[in-house]
């Protein structure tokens, strides 16, 4: 059995005078001296002493960058500026060797785009070990935020017969071979001898679902992988990324903010109280890599800076009228500095979000009551006809982070709203029986996991925040 101290664990309490082993990775390896260990346990390193008259010169030479090493010996207080304590080597085994020569990464900056093309060492950099042990934060806060106030997990499925936001951007799921597949009279693919006897998708979000278990358990949320082929490559766009759905019965769009709002707050102001280290890291990084940036290049604010921004501050709430209003009388769209046009009607984009939180109110957003012809057909009628209540909530330098509605509960309105919107009704049977029967009001909204974890991490491309992104023609790992 392999017996070893974790990092972490040294350094939360650390027993001077004690003999230590520990098992990580080289850092840094300065002056044929200093050796720099991580193990992952967190974003500290710990400083190994090595006096090299002690140990075998291949030993010595073994100690690369990146190598894996065992080290046991004293932990002592560290006679050197940077850390507070270190260990003097007495043993020292390199588990795993790493030849600067051959290996891919180089003790030097390299480019995200050349650490995502090599996916499998890139966690080991600062950057990227940060960034997924943040990634686990977020993931472990949405969980212990809902069981904490009375949500149940719901797992919905993956393979999915329908589309719930009817975009028609889902990837099917066959077993048919594209050459050889069987077709009907009409000379269509017969999707009636398939695998599941229809025609099935990856799905595009568990809403749909998660509505039948808030109909019966009250209070629910699905966490899980959603799938979209939207050709959109972009830095905020990913073809497969974790969705977080809550779905709560007996609950209007303002109960809908509320619960966004709040979860927000608590997902960034866990990672802030238990992952201080990680975003030091990390907001130091970004300091760096913008310093030669002319300053209007540069982010608004720094990372921590900017975590606080959402946690102290309520959010704005506005209507999507209101908002459309405000852009068309602001500076830089009367100096025609937007890329997209903006009239009442339209979808808003990106650079009009951002423009709202970090120009405007200079504080996160909520804005609701979009047209209806902009969104999907389950939405809430408002009672002016020409809205529904659905709300997005915007961060800043990310844009839009939550999407969510009120849900339509009234069977009648519901059946005409997907007429309008070419939603076939014998695929959706189930879905309009949950309002003929026990119907209630509800709501529910969707998170973008890797929205909020780039959010956190203050990532400049979403790629960057999930370990195997898949992207347009992106899917290697
Ligand atoms: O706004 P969306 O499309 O909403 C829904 O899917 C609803 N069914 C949610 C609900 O009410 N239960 O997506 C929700 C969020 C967006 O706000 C965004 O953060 C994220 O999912 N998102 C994406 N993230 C990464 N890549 C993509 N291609 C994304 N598309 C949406
Ligand atoms: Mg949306």
């Amino acid at each position: 059995m392999i017996l070893r101290t974790e990092i972490a664990t040294i350094l939360k309490a650390p027993p001077i005078g004690e003999t230590v082993t520990v098992m990580g990775w080289v850092r840094a390896w300065r002056g044929n001296r200093f050796m720099v260990l991580n193990d992952g346990s967190s974003a500290e390193t710990l400083q190994v002493v090595v006096d090299g008259e002690q140990f075998d010169e291949e030993t010595i030479r073994g100690i690369g960058f990146h190598a894996a090493v065992s080290v046991t010996g004293e932990l002592v207080e560290s006679q050197g500026a940077g850390q507070a304590v270190e260990v003097i080597a007495k043993e020292l085994t390199i588990l795993g060797k790493t030849d600067l020569s051959t290996y891919p990464l180089q003790p030097k900056r390299q480019t995200m785009e050349f650490l995502r093309e090599n996916g499998q060492f890139r966690m080991r950099t600062n950057t990227f070990s940060s960034v997924f042990r943040l990634r686990h934060a977020v993931a472990f806060a949405i969980n212990k935020y809902f069981n904490d106030r009375g949500f149940y997990y719901l797992h919905t499925p993956i393979i999915t017969g329908n589309d719930a936001e009817g975009a028609g951007e889902m990837f099917r799921v066959t077993t048919f071979e594209p050459d050889s597949a069987p077709r009907d009279e009409a000379g269509a693919v017969d999707y009636g001898q398939d695998f599941f006897g229809k025609g099935t998708h990856l799905t595009v979000s568990g809403q749909l679902q998660a509505e039948i278990g808030a109909l019966a358990l009250g209070k629910v949320y699905t966490f899980g992988p959603t799938f979209r082929a939207e050709n959109s490559n972009t830095s905020r766009h990913l073809a497969e990324f974790w969705m977080i759905e809550p779905e709560i019965a007996f609950a209007d769009i303002d109960n809908d903010m509320d619960l966004a709002e709040d979860f927000c707050k608590y997902l960034i102001t866990y990672c802030l109280e238990n992952y201080l280290s990680d975003l030091e890291y990390l907001d130091a990084r970004i300091v760096e890599a913008e310093k030669n940036l002319p300053k209007d290049k540069r982010r608004p604010m720094g990372l921590l800076e900017m975590l606080r921004f959402v946690v102290e501050d309520d959010f704005a709430r506005i209507t999507y009228t209101e908002a459309i209003d405000l852009i068309m009388r602001s500076k830089p769209y009367k100096k025609g500095r937007f890329e997209f046009p903006v009239s009442w009607g339209v979808d808003l984009q990106a650079e009009h979000e951002r423009w709202l939180v970090e120009k405007h109110f200079k504080k996160p957003v909520i804005v609701r009551d979009y047209p209806k012809d902009i969104k999907a057909f389950y939405m809430r009628l408002n009672d002016d006809d020409k809205t529904v209540a659905a709300m997005d909530v915007l961060f800043p330098y990310i844009g839009e982070v939550i999407g969510g509605s009120q849900r339509e509960e009234r069977e009648d309105v519901l059946r005409q709203r997907m007429q309008e919107m070419g939603v076939h009704e014998e695929e959706l049977a189930w879905y309009l029986q949950l309002r003929t029967f026990g119907g209630a009001p509800h709501a529910g909204f969707g998170l973008g996991f890797e929205r909020m974890v780039q959010f956190i991490t203050g990532m400049g491309n979403i790629r960057d925040v999930i370990p195997f992104p898949r992207a347009p023609r992106l899917a290697d790992f």
